[in-house]
């Protein structure tokens, strides 16, 4: 019998429902953030691989499916999709309207890599990429939209990466530095770091072998080497994010694969996948259009890792389903306005809100959050509104109780955040 090709996997019917649902949380959220989906082919030439991921790194060097067509002409399946999504702004001229573009695609990706559980050989990617925008503001909305995927999908074991790979002024000084670090250590690196460490050392602070580790430990740290600009920007990344609730860590070992970024990189790393523990990735690539022969527009972007973060959902069997979280019953104009804003506030915050804003009474309200089998229930009318509270409902075990209008959104965000019983 014919069997599968190692590396590479069926994504059966009993798999795809979860899939879907994935894709359709991501597509509506990125929609709502402005990001136009591109398609794009998994073939293109070799060169547009070279030039942008870089001659040195492990993709290009070993783990690209390349071959020769009957014109003599190097094709590569595509490892990732930044490349491809440049190459089409840049020969479709996409900037010539408007330089800002906001993209995603979700596709296969080929990578020769030693096949294990969470990596493959051919493995899907939900990318995002921003084109024409330099603020640090654009990279702090970029990982919140990133982060609010993951909330969406109810994934909470995960950790967000940070770190500033700088630019070509600051570096190279930054380059012979960790140069000098690493021919000062006696540790033995492995064969792979020993190999890259002149070319492309800043690869052996990321390198997963122990011995390797344990050498970098004291290694200088890239974010105390850049220059100026690339320092108001981090620092600039940093206060929005914390403006914006997410919590982050700063990774001086955080460097990426691929040769074209530079300032902020960022990874989502999580604690459930074993070794690929990296579920996405991504960071600015400022320097990349120009190189391939297009305007000078900064860019940035991420890959989530599709297989990785399916993986980790359906492990934790946490159930992705459209059922709410919480339904709104509100009666009365009043309490329809409020529950407006509640319900955005707390649909953002993760918590699926539903509300009902047609004129049914109470009982009608009641048989839809019934029927759409929401877990709780918060009731707005007069009655309670008179007396600046409203009642949350437990529509498993039907206990109540009730809960001031005041400081409301808080008080169920918390109640939900803190993973305990709501009530
Ligand atoms: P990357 O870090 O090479 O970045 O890949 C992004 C994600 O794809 C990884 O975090 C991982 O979850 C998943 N991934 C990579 N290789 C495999 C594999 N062999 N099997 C399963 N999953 C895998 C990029 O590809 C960049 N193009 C991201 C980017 C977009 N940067 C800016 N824009």
């Amino acid at each position: 019998m014919i069997q599968l090709i190692r590396g590479v996997r069926d994504i059966l019917p009993e798999e795809v429902g979860l899939w879907q649902k994935i894709e359709k949380t991501a597509t509506s959220l990125f929609e709502n953030f402005g990001f136009c989906e591109i398609r794009l082919p998994v073939i293109e030439f070799t060169e547009l691989f070279a030039r942008s991921i870089g001659q040195d790194t492990d993709i290009v060097e070993k783990e690209m499916y390349t071959f020769l067509n009957k014109k003599d002409e190097l094709i590569t399946l595509r490892p990732e999709a930044t490349a491809s999504v440049v190459r089409a702004y840049i020969q479709h001229r996409l900037y010539a309207v408007d330089p800002v573009q906001k993209f995603y695609t979700i596709g296969p990706m080929f990578r020769k890599e030693r096949p294990q559980k969470g990596r493959y050989r051919q493995f899907y990617q939900i990318n995002a990429e921003m084109i024409g925008v330099d603020s640090p503001l654009a990279d702090a909305q970029l990982i919140f939209m990133l982060v609010e995927l993951f909330n969406r999908l109810s994934v909470s074991d995960i950790s967000i990466h940070l770190n500033s790979l700088g630019c070509p002024e600051c570096r190279p000084g930054f380059k012979k530095t960790l140069q000098k670090f690493i021919s000062n250590t006696t540790a033995k690196l492995c064969s792979d770091c020993d190999r890259r460490k002149d070319k492309n050392p800043l690869r052996v602070l990321d390198c997963k072998v122990f011995a390797c580790r344990e050498a970098m430990k004291d290694a200088p740290s890239i974010t105390e080497h850049l220059c100026n600009e690339c320092s108001e920007h981090f620092e600039a990344v940093k206060i929005a994010l914390n403006d914006l609730n997410i919590i982050f860590e700063i990774d001086k070992r955080l460097v990426r694969g691929l040769d074209y970024y530079t300032r902020t990189t960022f990874e989502v790393q999580t604690g459930s996948l074993g070794a690929q523990s990296a579920v996405a990735g991504g960071g600015r690539y400022d320097k990349l259009i120009e190189s391939l022969g297009g305007p000078s527009q900064p860019a940035i972007g991420f890959a989530i890792g599709f297989d990785r973060l399916a993986e980790i959902i359906s492990s934790n069997s946490v159930e992705v389903s459209c059922k709410p979280d919480l339904f709104i019953a509100a009666l009365g104009e009043k309490a329809k306005n409020m529950a407006l804003k509640w319900s955005c506030d707390l649909s953002l915050s993760g918590i699926k809100t539903e509300t009902d804003f047609s004129d049914k009474g109470l009982k009608g309200q009641m048989k839809k959050a019934d029927r759409i089998a929401a877990a709780y229930v918060l009731i707005l009318g007069d009655n309670e509104l008179g007396e600046g509270s409203a009642i949350l409902r437990n529509m498993t075990t039907k206990e109540q109780i009730s809960v001031p209008v005041d400081g409301i959104v808080e008080n169920i965000r918390l109640r939900f955040a803190e993973n305990q019983k709501v009530l």
